[in-house]
């Protein structure tokens, strides 16, 4: 089958995020106005700052935002009163509804317990030598060491997709089918668009690639059923795993690893990105995790905590209820501000400030609660590899001062779209 998705990677992923506004607003200060102001706003302020929803076009839903730690994290917890199930009507659509972050109830308990198990550190440390650290290390950034010279993005927009191309089980003897998963992972998150033009257009590829990611996915499950199932990837352990007498069909597989390429890629992409920019401008800190390598995942979380990629999180109220003395009646969408919440100063103290040493309080930038992101230790296990071996093999990283300095921008899906560095 012809790539559905025209374009090199690089221009789909500019595509993402380009209509998402906040580069040219200072969020963080913004949020802060909000915390203090207007914690419960009875208004979609995503919606003001130009990102689309992944909830369908309703714009008759009423729609709040909470900016306080606290309000987020009791709304995230509570997956009974505040729902998931409207963005199978959006994002879902590209999945068939079938889509886990879009499920409810026990539904969704019984589909996160059966693949639960595949996601747990102790199934992601058998991966990392082999199927993470190897692939980062060898196949991308050693060719990269005599240039001296490189923009990190470019290595991470690759390293992820390929990293959960080869957990998944995907045939190895075809490297070249990368870069089209890729792009079909980005199409589809590309899909929901706030102009009506752009959208119908973005719409139609998201549902093409989605639909040729899960071709490809199905004769892989279907190969690896025929032959026994025995292998260590991620197929091979979806088709054994089961809970309380259940397990998956091919079509459930299929349907759960097409997911996973948009869910896993982008996301560590940016998080990467972010991660690098923040010790990059801390040549400080970064000498510190340099002589320090215990201090590597401790980077990771704060630089999660201090700019989430997900920068924010909708759910449906399934009852009246009131938050802070906001009446929020049923069927009401409920917008979490990830990226405020995790400053909020009631919580963390100096929370403008990244600081790795801060004491460790749950933050929201994997999620939390029933939905919080699956895949979490897959993501850092890889942003730990990538950042190790970048200390190993590039002495005396550092900014090309000769370059734009890299920016963290976006009102969603936030991150830096290039990071110039030069080593040794
Ligand atoms: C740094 C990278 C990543 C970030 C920042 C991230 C973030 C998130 C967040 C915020 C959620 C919660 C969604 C919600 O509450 O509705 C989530 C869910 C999810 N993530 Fe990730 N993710 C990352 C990497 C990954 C990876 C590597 C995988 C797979 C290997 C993955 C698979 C998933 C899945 C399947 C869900 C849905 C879980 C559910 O609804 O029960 N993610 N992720």
């Amino acid at each position: 089958m012809s790539a559905p998705v025209e374009g090199n990677l690089e221009q789909v992923f500019a595509n993402v995020a380009s209509n998402y506004r906040g580069s040219d607003v200072d969020l963080h200060a913004v949020y802060r106005e909000m915390r203090e102001k207007s914690p419960v706003l009875a208004d979609n302020f995503m919606a003001r700052l130009g990102v689309p929803s992944i909830a369908g076009l309703d714009p008759d839903r009423p729609t709040f935002t909470l900016f306080k730690y606290d309000d987020v994290m009791a709304v995230m917890r509570d997956a009974t009163n505040f729902t998931s199930g409207f963005i199978a009507e959006g994002l879902g659509s590209f999945f068939d509804g079938l889509i886990l972050t879009a499920m409810d109830g026990e539904a969704h308990k019984s589909m996160r317990n059966l693949l639960q198990p595949v996601f747990m550190p102790e199934t992601v440390n058998r991966w990392k030598e082999a199927k993470i650290d190897r692939v980062i290390r060898e196949e991308y950034l050693q060719p990269m060491v005599p240039s001296k010279a490189a923009d990190l993005m470019d290595f991470a927009l690759y390293f992820p997709i390929r990293v959960i191309y080869s957990l998944i089980g995907f045939p190895e003897d075809r490297p070249e089918e990368i870069a089209k998963y890729a792009a079909w992972a980005l199409a589809i998150l590309a899909g929901p668009q706030v102009d009506p033009e752009k959208a119908a257009a973005a719409r139609g590829a998201a549902m093409e690639a989605a639909q040729a990611l899960y071709d490809v996915v199905k004769v892989v499950v279907s190969e690896r059923r025929a032959q026994g199932a025995e292998g260590d990837d991620l197929i091979c352990r979806l088709i054994r795993a089961e809970y309380e007498g259940r397990s998956l069909d091919n079509h459930e597989i299929a349907t759960f690893v097409r997911s996973l390429l948009p869910a896993a890629s982008e996301t560590t992409t940016r998080t990467f990105g972010t991660l690098m920019t923040l010790l990059l401008q801390n040549q400080a800190v970064l000498e510190r995790v340099r002589n320090d390598r215990s201090l590597v995942s401790k980077a990771i979380d704060e630089a999660v905590r201090y700019e989430p990629v997900a920068t924010f999180k909708v759910r449906q109220a399934a009852k009246d209820t009131v938050i802070r003395g906001v009446a929020i009646p049923k069927g009401a969408m409920v917008s979490c501000i990830v990226t405020s919440a995790n400053r909020d100063e009631d919580v963390f103290e100096k929370a403008d400030v990244f600081d790795i040493d801060r004491r460790v309080r749950p933050s929201f930038g994997f999620g939390f609660g029933p939905h919080m992101c699956i895949g979490q230790f897959v993501a850092k296990t890889e942003i730990q590899c990538a950042l190790n071996a970048i200390l190993d093999l590039m002495p005396n990283i550092r900014l090309d001062p000769s370059k734009p300095a890299p920016e963290i921008i976006g009102a969603q899906l936030r991150g830096p779209h290039h990071v110039h560095v030069l080593w040794d």
